[in-house]
């Protein structure tokens, strides 16, 4: 099936009212492309919990720094729109840059609190972009339902709190990591990688597992953080931009495990960026 495609938004809005029109409930999956079976995850997620899915296929300039990759970020728009099709997708919704944010566009949204350290200490842009970019997707759209990635679990948190501050009539719904073969998340960015920089990459989850499960276990959290930084130092990763245990519904930063928390770590490997968390588990709750 070839995959409806609408790049305004009245068209948008007119393809979901016929659905509404016939008692459908809908649901979204934002996306930037260079899709991968995390994605298509989140479309199967979807269509479990709402009868039609509409995904976004949108490079939002305003989540990149001026020396980030915006320019060389993959684009592919009719392989995705294959990949969507065959997940179960309904729509795709690729609008272009002047729709998304004609010349005079003045509005941003923040969201303090969760947004704060981690991702925002290395990409101090990053979630401005983000959260204007997902309000204006999720009032597009007005899905009943939005499902995001837990790789990016800041952002999950910040686009949660966003929808909940804002009165967004939206279920926001977590998918869990879809991970290759190795453990290593699935990322687009992956695409960056080199054959040994991908070995080196396959090291972060295994360490993540064992440090959280140590923590987990009743190791102390700071010596295993240290000792967590350290090994990814000796298994080649060029940068461990953080590594950090943290309330898992504030993000703030925890020493001690009396609380559900995550385990969240940032590395670079030459050039690229990779971030991965895992749940830490707390016994007895
Ligand atoms: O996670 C992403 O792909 C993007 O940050 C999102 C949520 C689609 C907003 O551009």
């Amino acid at each position: 099936m070839t995959l409806p495609v609408v790049r305004t938004v009245p068209d948008l809005r007119a393809a979901i009212a016929a659905w509404r029109a016939q008692g459908l409930t809908v649901g979204m999956v934002p996306t930037m492309g260079a899709l991968h079976e995390g994605h298509l995850s989140l479309v199967r997620l979807v269509k479990r919990e709402a009868d039609r899915c509409v995904a976004s296929l949108f490079v939002n300039p305003k989540q990149f720094a001026a020396h980030e990759d915006l320019d060389k970020y993959p684009r592919d728009e009719a392989g995705d729109a294959a990949k969507l099709a065959g997940a179960g997708c309904d729509l795709l919704w690729a609008p272009a840059t002047a729709v998304m944010y004609p010349p005079d566009f003045a509005t941003s949204v923040t969201v303090s609190g969760v947004s704060e350290g981690l991702e925002t200490a290395i990409r101090p842009h990053f979630f401005g972009g983000v959260a204007t970019v997902v309000t204006k997707l999720l009032l597009q759209a007005l899905p009943d339902v939005a499902a995001f990635g837990e790789k990016d679990y800041q952002q999950l948190l910040v686009i949660r709190k966003l929808a909940a501050d804002l009165d967004i009539p939206v279920r926001v719904i977590a998918g869990a990591t879809a991970r290759e073969a190795d453990g290593t998340a699935m990322s687009s960015r992956n695409a960056y990688l080199s054959a040994a920089e991908r070995v080196i990459a396959g090291r972060l989850n295994g360490l993540l597992f064992a440090a959280a499960k140590a923590i987990g276990d009743g190791a102390s959290v700071s010596p295993t953080l240290s000792a967590l930084r350290a090994d990814l130092a000796a298994a080649g990763f060029d940068a461990v931009e953080y590594a950090a245990l943290c309330d898992a519904h504030t993000l703030a930063e925890i020493t001690t495990l009396d609380q559900e928390a995550r385990l969240l770590a940032a590395v670079r490997v030459g050039a690229t960026r990779l971030i991965d968390n895992v749940a830490v588990r707390v016994d007895g709750m």
